[in-house]
C-alpha cells in the first residue's frame, strides 16, 4: 500500500520532518516502536487510537501501517503540520482523520467524533503543556480511554530536583545529539525546517503565526522553560484515574510512560 505521496513538496517535508525530529531524538524510531508494539501487546490489532500534538502524522502512520485493523484520529493544533500530514499521509482512507483542535481547549474531546477510544498515544507533544494544562489535559484523556485501555506518552520528562548528576548526563546526551545531527551531519534543525516549510506553505505559515499569538493570549505564555517532569506526569495521571504507571522505555529523560485506565 502506498501510504506516503511522492510528490515532490509533500515527500520532502514529511522526510525533513522526521530527520529533523531524529536530530533531536536518535532513537526516535526505536521509541516509536516501543509504543507500536505495546500497543498491539494490550490491545490486540483492532483498535482506536487518538494521536495527541500528532504532527504530520508521524506516529499514526506507524500504527496504521503496523496494524491493517486499526483506526486513529490524529489531533493537532497546527495548521501547516495538519496541512501536511493530510497530503502527505495518503491511502488510508477513513482509518486516518485529522482533527484541527487545540488541547488546552475545554471542547477538543467533542471534535473527534468519537466519544471514547482504546488508547491515547503521544510523542514529542505535551512538553509544551504546563503542569496546569497537563492535568486538565490528562482528566479529559482519563473520560476518553475507556476502561482497561492504555495511555503511551514518549516525550523528555526531567528528573526531579535533587537528581543533578541524571539531569546533567541527560542535557549533555541531548547537546551531544543536535550537535552530531545538525553540525556535524547538516540535518535542518526545527529553525531551519520552519523556513524551509514556510517558503513551501507561506499561507499555512501565516496561518501558524496568527492562531499561536491568538493562543498565547487565549491560554498565556508557558511559564518557564523547564519541561513537566516525571513526577508531575504520573501524579496528573493517577489523579486522572490511570493505574500502572510505569515507564516501558527510556533513554536518560527521553522516556515513555505507559498508563493503564
Ligand atoms: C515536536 S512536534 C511532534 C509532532 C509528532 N507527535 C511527532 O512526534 O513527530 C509537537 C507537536 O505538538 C503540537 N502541539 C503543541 N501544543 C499543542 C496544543 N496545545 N494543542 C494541539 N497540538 C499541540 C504541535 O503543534 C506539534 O505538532
Amino acid at each position: 500500500m502506498t501510504t506516503v505521496d511522492t510528490e515532490p513538496r509533500w515527500h520532502d517535508l514529511m522526510s525533513t520532518w522526521d530527520a529533523q525530529q531524529t536530530g533531536y531524538l536518535p532513537r526516535r524510531e526505536e521509541r516509536f516502536t516501543a509504543i507500536v508494539r505495546t500497543l498491539g501487546a494490550v490491545l490486540g490489532g483492532r483498535f482506536t487510537v487518538v494521536d495527541l500534538g500528532c504532527g504530520p502524522g508521524s506516529l499514526s502512520r506507524r500504527i496504521l501501517d503496523t496494524y491493517p485493523e486499526a483506526t486513529a484520529v490524529a489531533v493537532d493544533a497546527d495548521p501547516l503540520l495538519l496541512r501536511l500530514g493530510r497530503n502527505a499521509l495518503i491511502g488510508y482512507g477513513e482509518r486516518l482523520r485529522w482533527v484541527d483542535a487545540d488541547l488546552r481547549d475545554p471542547s477538543w474531546t467533542e471534535r473527534l467524533g468519537v466519544e471514547r477510544v482504546d488508547a491515547a498515544v503521544s510523542t514529542t507533544a505535551l512538553h509544551w503543556l504546563d503542569p496546569g494544562a497537563l492535568f486538565t489535559l490528562y482528566q479529559r484523556v482519563g473520560r476518553l480511554v475507556r476502561p482497561g485501555g492504555v495511555l503511551l506518552n514518549g516525550d523528555n520528562m526531567p528528573y526531579d530536583p535533587g537528581q543533578a548528576i541524571h539531569e546533567r548526563l541527560a542535557n549533555e546526551a541531548n547537546e551531544r545529539a543536535a550537535h552530531e545531527a545538525f553540525t556535524v551531519a547538516g540535518v535542518p534543525d526545527w529553525d531551519r525546517w520552519w523556513t524551509q516549510a514556510a517558503d513551501a506553505l507561506a499561507d499555512e505559515a501565516r496561518e501558524r503565526q496568527e492562531r499561536r499569538a491568538r493562543a498565547d493570549e487565549r491560554y498565556g505564555l508557558r511559564d518557564g522553560d523547564r519541561l513537566t517532569s516525571l513526577s508531575t506526569h504520573v501524579t496528573a495521571l493517577t489523579e486522572a484515574g490511570f493505574r500502572e504507571i510505569a515507564t516501558i522505555w527510556q533513554d536518560l529523560d527521553d522516556r515513555v510512560l505507559l498508563a493503564v485506565r
